[in-house]
């Protein structure tokens, strides 16, 4: 399967929020094959690279016409690998919609990542972020990530040579790297226990949270022992907006994009509700949302 190089892509149609100019290309990669031509391109090209998911976590700010956008696209069932103390193992590949691994899971009666349900993106930007939910983090469940860069090629990585932290991740050695495959260990249970785990968080989540709005996930960092949401709240952000913008009037910790939105609009409310909860709480609030 040959790498596939598309030019002048939409950005806001790659994104969750629904914003960004137009990027030089996207270049998608489907086997280990193509990881050759890669390099080869990467080599050739003067662009910036930027590894894209489902572009679930992500506000497009500024120029993107020089980036090349990376996208792994090899749609293959997750696969066993060996039973272990810790469970299961089984590999995914990186474009692999989290939401739907964790339909796999449930069927498969394999339990550990109930609660990342409802989170949206692929596996390898949820391993990038170290994403996580109700006390589940990445981290919990991968045992080795596989990892592509210009220099080494392709080269696993075990989970606990990489440096994780919230909603962060990087592995073992500093590097821009490309996520290709993903190992992960689950216990087994029933599938109805949980599918009804699943359900009770789903059911939780779309009483707190914008889930079908156009967001990128909560935008700010929780800092030590509070949370953003209750600091952006108290400040007065809860249903802000600013032209086609707005802090979401379910949890203030989301932007959402109403239509028509800018990165301009959303740049400035963002600020805004930084400073007012600098001035009113002395805390300085940590963008967790990536800006490109
Ligand atoms: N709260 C308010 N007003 C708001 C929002 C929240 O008062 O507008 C209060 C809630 O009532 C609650 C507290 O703040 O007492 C915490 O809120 P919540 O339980 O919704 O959790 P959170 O701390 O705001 C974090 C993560 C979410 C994750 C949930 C559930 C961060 C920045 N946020 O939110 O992750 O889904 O816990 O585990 O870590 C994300 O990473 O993009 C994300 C959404």
């Amino acid at each position: 399967m040959a790498m596939v190089i598309r030019r002048h892509v939409s950005l806001s149609e790659r994104t969750t929020l629904k914003m960004g100019g137009e990027a030089a290309c996207e270049v998608t990669i489907r086997s280990e094959e193509d990881f050759d031509e890669l390099g080869k391109f990467l080599g050739s090209e003067i662009l910036r690279p930027f590894v894209i998911g489902k572009g679930s976590n992500l506000l497009v700010a500024g120029d993107v016409s020089d980036v090349a956008l990376l996208r792994v696209d090899s749609p293959i069932t997750p696969q066993r690998v060996e039973q272990t103390e810790r469970g299961l193992v089984f590999r995914a590949r990186a474009g692999h919609k989290l939401p739907g691994l964790l339909g796999w899971a449930q069927k498969a009666g394999l339990t550990g990542m109930e609660n990342l349900t409802g989170i949206p993106g692929t596996v390898g930007g949820a391993v990038a972020m170290n994403a996580g939910s109700y006390g589940t983090e990445m981290q919990d469940v991968v045992t080795r990530v596989c990892l592509w860069t210009p220099s080494e090629g392709l080269e696993w990585v075990d989970a606990e040579d990489c440096i994780w932290g919230y909603r962060h991740f990087t592995p073992g050695k500093a590097c821009r790297c490309l996520i290709w495959e993903v190992e992960m260990a689950l216990k087994q249970d029933s599938p109805d226990a949980v599918r009804k785990r699943m359900r009770t968080i789903i059911d939780k989540k779309k009483a707190t949270q914008p889930v079908t709005a156009w967001t990128a996930g909560c935008v700010f960092k929780n800092p030590e022992g509070d949370s953003a949401g209750r600091l952006l709240d108290e400040a007065g952000f809860k249903g802000r907006r600013l032209g086609g913008c707005g802090f979401s009037k379910l949890h203030a910790n989301f932007l959402e994009n109403l239509g028509g939105g800018t990165a301009d609009e959303a740049m400035e409310l963002m600020n805004a509700a930084k400073n007012a909860v600098a001035e009113q709480f002395g805390i300085t609030l940590e963008t967790e949302v990536i800006i490109l």
